[in-house]
């Protein structure tokens, strides 16, 4: 009998960066190859299990270290778990690193102009308006990876080659094969 372990890829990077899309088109690709998967989405988490949070400093670190948790239950079973979340704080990400064996810290890159640009849920308008407080990259800081496992910038690379290279750098490492 052997079980495997899973890995934790986190997607982090500012509002409308690119990290739902492309922890979307990695899922489908793991899942064709009949691999077990979940994505844990920030905006999801945040309608069920962190109902009552919001975007302060201490909510954030609180909604990150939940989605940690259960992104570290579900990869020690076998799930390579997708986390599409902003995560804006170093340190915290800094944290669960240390505290996974398989964890993956992708930086989806996109110029705050360029979100703001797309504007896909039409939060940048309300934000620069004043009806978002604490909206990342606006009025609170997103805090750059310093050394993250890969890039993505999705300002200059098609969501297909983003995704591409995710999963070549988990070849890569072996945690899929
Ligand atoms: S965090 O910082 O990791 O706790 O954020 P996360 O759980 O990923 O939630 C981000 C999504 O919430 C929406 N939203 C906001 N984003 C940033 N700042 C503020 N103030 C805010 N208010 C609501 C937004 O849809 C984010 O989703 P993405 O996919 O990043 O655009
Ligand atoms: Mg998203």
């Amino acid at each position: 009998m052997s079980q495997e372990r899973g890995a934790t890829i986190w997607f982090t990077g500012l509002s409308g960066a690119g990290k739902t899309t492309i922890a979307r088109v990695v899922a489908e690709q793991l899942q064709l190859a009949n691999l077990k998967v979940e994505i844990l989405d920030g905006d999801l988490i945040r309608q069920h299990l962190a109902k009552e949070l919001g975007f302060s400093h201490a909510d954030r670190i609180e909604n990150v270290r939940r989605i940690g948790f259960v992104a570290d239950l579900l990869s020690r079973n076998g799930v390579i778990v997708l986390v599409a979340a902003i995560a804006p704080h170093r340190s915290i990400r800094e944290e669960l690193k240390q505290n996974s064996d398989k964890f993956l810290e992708v930086y989806v890159n996109s110029p705050l102009e360029v979100c703001e640009r797309r504007d896909v849920k039409g939060l940048y308008a309300k934000a620069r308006c004043g009806l978002i407080p604490n909206f990342t990259g606006i009025d609170m800081a997103y805090e750059v990876p310093l050394a993250p496992d890969l890039e993505c910038q999705t300002d200059r690379e098609t969501i297909a080659q983003s995704a591409t290279k995710v999963l070549q750098k988990l070849v890569a490492l072996d945690y899929i094969h």
